[in-house]
């Protein structure tokens, strides 16, 4: 349930220099989806609003979560700076407080923030913290007399200083009363080792203040990790993909080779599919009960229905196979390609924006772009649509029944009637009525062959 009196500020200004991207670090993906996502997807059943702080390739974030509440931090001057910039548009919004979290914390769920809030309410000014074998590069938590009192950044920790350290960290996750933010966040300075605005010197900020903060220890090793090297994301992306795998298991999706399977969190695959490994399946792809995947498919937003079959090295992108329809070798399938029931396509065949109607066969080596094919067909093999004019896309249409032979052009617009058969070879560029034979192919000349050396 949301809770009105919370905003969520999501961390997501960083460049993110120890993994170098061509965009924003926070759009990287994990099993197809963006880290930013896993993010949003945690917060947003607890909050009532959720602003994203952007500064590097804005644009990108905005294009990416179009729907979203952007704030602008042209300048990373820190963590403690990007709340900073949020902050009025926070004071508009009314909430009594603020939870602050990074945007490289994929592995986030909604039950660890709920139990992070749960804990932390009471508290002015609280934190999630972690306790790890390795401290690594994360935030080390300072205490004295067991009240937490700093948070102290790896690369400003000094033994002789803030005392041995604990194996507790910051876990990056925060929960702040809205007029407390606003009193101490233009008082954060920033020398230290990098010269950042840091928002984990709030805690000791408070604790001069005479407010005291909140350790909350929780999300066990992994739920709260950040994502800050490609090593770290190749572990986080494992984790989400377990996690995944073992859902399918227990819901009686039968995996042979589990370890190979790559399946994004929104898939979903009903008891009963069966699935030859490696295969990747992203997006909002939905497998129905009966389907077989073999190996080394890949499946983005695409809906395989019961009982279809994909065979081995399929493509598929928004594409649909109906019940029992049947694709592969080798296929690829782009968007708005459309199998109907008990269809087939072969190896070496490629559907653009098509219907296969019900039954229809096109077993070898085509292309078929912008085309409504009916039932029954025969598609030979080598048979191109030539949909584009070099301007337009213009659409085939094959009714109920026709036989198109191997090696045809069929040159768009273009209309073959239902039950018409078309001779292998023909370039076809006007309509072919119902029942008729149409071939358009130079007739075939034998002359004597001339002997060589005579
Ligand atoms: C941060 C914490 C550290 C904690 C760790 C947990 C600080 C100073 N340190 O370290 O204590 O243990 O997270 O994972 O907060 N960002 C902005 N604007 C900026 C700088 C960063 O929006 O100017 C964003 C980044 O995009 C990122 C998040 O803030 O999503 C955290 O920044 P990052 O540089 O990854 O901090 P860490 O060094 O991991
Ligand atoms: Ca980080």
């Amino acid at each position: 349930m949301p809770e009105n009196d919370i905003v969520a500020v999501i961390l997501a200004a960083g460049k993110g220099t120890r993994m170098p991207s061509p965009g924003p670090k926070v759009l990287r993906t994990l099993l197809g989806e963006p880290m930013l996502g896993y993010v949003l997807d945690a917060v947003s059943p607890l909050c009532s609003s959720i602003l994203i702080v952007a500064g590097h390739m804005p644009e990108k974030i905005a294009a990416a979560f179009s729907g979203e509440n952007i704030i602008l931090q042209s300048r990373q001057l820190g963590t403690g700076h990007a709340l900073l910039t949020a902050l009025p548009q926070v004071e508009k919004l009314h909430a009594g407080r603020i939870l602050v979290v990074n945007g490289d914390a994929p592995l986030l769920s909604e039950d660890i923030l709920a139990a992070f809030i749960e804990k932390s309410r009471r508290a002015e000014l609280s934190f999630a913290t972690l306790n790890l074998a390795d401290p690594a590069a994360y935030g080390r938590v300072v205490r004295h007399n067991g009240q937490a009192t700093a948070i102290v950044e790896a690369k400003d920790y000094d033994i002789a200083i803030h005392g041995p350290v604990s194996g507790e960290v910051n876990a990056g996750l925060y929960l702040v009363k809205t007029d407390l933010a606003a009193r101490l966040l233009p008082l954060l300075q920033n020398n230290n080792k990098s010269g950042e605005y840091y928002l984990t010197d709030l805690i000791a900020l408070a604790a001069s203040q005479d407010v005291q903060a909140l350790a909350v220890e929780c999300g066990g090793e992994t739920g709260l990790m950040g994502v800050n090297t490609p090593r770290e994301l190749a572990l986080a992306e494992e984790i989400l993909r377990k996690g995944i795998v073992d859902k399918f298991l227990n819901n009686g999706v039968i995996i042979h080779g589990p370890d190979g399977l790559r399946a994004g969190p929104y898939v979903k695959i009903e008891p009963g599919v069966e699935i030859f490994t490696p295969c990747e399946i992203y997006g909002h792809s939905r497998i129905a009960f009966g389907a077989v995947i073999e190996s080394h498919c890949v499946i983005r937003n695409s809906e395989i229905g019961e009982g279809a079959r994909l065979k081995s090295f399929c493509w598929l992108e928004q594409a649909t196979l109906a019940k029992s329809a049947q694709a592969g070798p080798f296929a690829r399938l782009r968007p708005g390609a459309r199998l109907e029931e008990g269809a087939g396509v072969g190896n070496f065949v490629e559907i653009k924006n098509a219907i296969i109607g019900p039954g229809t066969k096109a077993g070898h080596l085509s292309y078929l772009g912008d085309a409504r094919i009916g039932a029954k067909v025969n598609i030979g093999a080598g048979t191109i649509t030539c949909n584009y004019d070099g301007v337009k896309k213009h659409e085939t249409v094959i009714g109920d029944g026709a036989f198109i032979g191997s090696n045809t052009a069929l040159v768009a617009p273009v209309a073959v009637g239902a039950n018409a058969l078309v001779g292998a070879g023909s370039t076809i560029t006007k309509e072919v009525p119902p029942d008729d034979l149409a071939v358009a192919r130079a007739r075939q000349v034998n002359l004597p062959r001339r002997k060589s050396g005579k």
